[in-house]
């Protein structure tokens, strides 16, 4: 599994951080780098760049930085060996197969035979669904009004009623029971063998990269269970794969649909509204959160509208929300499904009640008014005691008040009453910011600029200057050296960076892949390369500026050497130096 760094220095260089980025981001070309949105935190104006010259990438909102490796890692969740694979395949560079271990390559090559086994198996699904054999199931298809194009799209098949047809058709291709056991699609017993599904129309669940990774097949009719899907296997993992993602993700709507079923994915898509997928019936986990996030920051669910539904849905919400993705809930009153509802009233009625979806605190504070009787003053009391509970959650005065407002108006409750209520109960609970509780945290950037202080702010100064003007090596000469840079990590770069000069290049984005296995330090290095220069700054102004730089990285450099000094002759060599550094004038002309 370990690559020497040979080999990943050719993958890197052969690959254009450009052109890996632009397949994600929408970029555009400002001065010699580019500018999009960044994919890894929400704004509204370009802040994350793209430098051609260094390699890299960078955001000057959030921090998120590397090169092209570490940005297919972060934005695919690729492992390491993963994404160096991906831009191996691109660049066209061989990487060296023997390098994985026995078991890791044992482990990706039946990873492959399970793919390709459930790739045959959907196929031979398919052709038996339009073949007289499986009439049974196309005309339950249809009869659900299906048309051929999304039955084609969706791959549906159909599993015949003979016992083991599959499992001789797979046999026939060459696969042995050893290895079609764990596809889950076949039981292999003493007494015989037989296909798992039988007599079923068959959905083969895909993965964002539309590899066949499990299948589902449901009983044409109202047998029991009404759906049976593929085991967890090596390729499957229910709580990490969301049903239709790999046509959704390319839909260009902002924001995703969710819904619990199949069959409601595939009338969505049907129906026009490509941005359908479903976490197929199992709870909504916060893997399928983070696989949304990196799509889009907005759903709106479709859950089932019974109680089951309901349940799944306020299940959800705080998990959307923890992973940053905010929330509506559609309302699909009278009709249980998304299915349902576009069978009945069509698309354009499904499209005006996704415009109405409902803010998902609201839509809590509805299910929550549902457990009181209204007409009972004492519930009633209750009720708005349990609301104004809830918009506690609210650590913001101003966001809370847009929901103190928005709740009243749709409860008919008296404004300032509600507003008066939720602030004693917070002060009563010591959790109002009237209460002296904790304020907000502020934000990412804020907190950032908090903790930084000068010393460091320099040395990224400093460091970021060299990389883009590597002619400034020469007016340091004698003054700065990496052992200047006192931070541990920021030495440390110094010290690749000085070298890679005196070879002939400094290569940042080759320097950031000796930090690659710690996200925290790839990202750290990425920042010493993306420190906000001035650029607009006369001669004078720039001469300035640096001399600026160079004296602060110095002197903090001495005075920690004053502070570890243990003789007086090292003493005498500091004072001087430093009366030296008050007379530094450095003119960059
Ligand atoms: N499900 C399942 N096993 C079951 C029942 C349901 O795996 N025995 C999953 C399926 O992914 C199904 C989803 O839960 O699509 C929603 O179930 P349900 O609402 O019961 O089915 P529908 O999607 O409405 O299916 P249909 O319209 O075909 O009746
Ligand atoms: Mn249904």
């Amino acid at each position: 599994m370990f690559y020497p760094e040979e080999i990943v220095e050719e993958v890197r260089t052969r690959t254009d951080i450009v052109d890996i980025v632009s397949g994600y981001v929408k970029l555009q070309k400002k001065g010699s780098n580019y500018f999009g949105l960044c994919p890894f935190h929400n704004e509204k104006s370009p802040s994350f760049s793209v430098s051609p010259g260094k390699q890299m990438y960078y955001c000057f909102g959030c921090g998120a930085g590397g090169n092209a490796i570490t940005f297919l890692m972060e934005y695919e969740n690729y492992s390491f060996p993963e994404a160096l694979e991906i831009l191996a395949d691109r660049a066209g560079v061989a990487l060296p197969k023997e390098e994985l271990s026995k078991e890791a390559r044992a482990q990706a090559d039946l990873k492959a035979a399970l793919l390709e086994i459930n790739k045959l198996a959907a196929n031979y699904f398919y052709y038996q669904l339009k073949h007289p054999q499986g009439k049974a199931g196309y005309d339950y298809l249809r009869g659900r009004q299906l048309g051929d194009d999304t039955i084609r799209r969706f791959g549906l098949g159909f599993a015949n009623k003979t016992g083991n047809d599959l499992y001789r058709y797979l046999r026939d291709k060459g696969y042995g029971d050893e290895i079609l056991k764990q596809t889950g699609l076949v039981t292999i017993e003493e007494r015989g063998t037989h296909d798992k599904f039988w007599n079923r129309v068959m959905f083969p669940i895909m993965d964002v990269n539309n590899r066949v990774i499990g299948f589902g097949g449901r009983v044409m009719g109202d047998g029991t269970p009404k759906y049976l899907n593929s085991p967890e296997t090596r390729l499957f993992d229910k709580s990490r794969n969301l049903y239709g993602l790999n046509y959704a993700k390319s839909s260009r709507e902002k924001y995703l649909l969710i819904c619990e079923g199949y069959m409601d994915v595939i009338a969505m898509h049907q129906a026009g509204f490509t941005n359908a997928v479903a976490s197929l019936g199992t709870a909504f986990t916060s893997q399928h959160a983070s696989l949304i996030k990196r799509y889009t920051d907005q759903v709106i669910l479709t859950y089932d509208s019974d109680g089951a539904g309901v349940k799944a849905a306020l299940r959800a919400i705080p998990i959307l929300k923890e992973a940053g993705v905010s929330a509506k809930v559609l309302n699909m009153e009278p009709y249980k499904d998304p299915d349902e509802f576009i069978k009945n009233l069509g698309a354009d009625a499904f499209r005006q009640r996704i415009g109405e979806a409902k803010n998902s605190f609201l839509f809590e504070i509805d299910v929550l008014k549902k457990e009181f009787n209204l007409e009972d003053p004492e519930q009633k009391t209750r009720f708005y005691n349990s609301a104004a509970r809830k918009l506690l959650e609210f650590r913001e005065a101003l966001e809370r008040d847009n929901y103190i407002q928005a709740v009243s108006r749709e409860h008919m409750i008296n404004y300032q009453d509600l507003k008066k209520l939720v602030n004693s109960l917070g002060s009563r609970l010591g959790t109002g910011p009237e209460a002296g509780g904790q304020p907000k945290p502020s934000s990412y950037q804020e907190r950032k600029k908090e903790k930084e202080d000068g010393p460091k702010k320099s040395q990224r100064l400093l460091l970021t200057w060299l990389i883009e003007e590597p002619r400034l090596f020469d007016k340091i000469g004698g003054i700065i050296t990496p052992d200047d840079f006192k931070e541990d990590l920021y030495h440390k770069v110094a010290v690749m960076v000085f070298e890679d000069h005196a070879r002939g290049e400094v290569n940042p984005a080759a320097i950031l892949n000796h930090f690659i296995n710690d996200q925290e330090e790839y990202k750290t290095v990425a920042s010493l390369f993306h420190a906000r220069l001035k650029e607009s700054l006369s001669g004078e102004e720039q001469n300035k500026a640096f001399t600026e730089t160079v004296y602060k990285v110095k002197k903090n450099s001495l005075d920690e050497a004053s502070r570890t000094a243990t003789d007086i002759a090292q003493l005498q060599d500091i004072i001087r130096a430093r009366s030296e550094l008050k007379r530094l004038h450095i003119s960059l002309d």
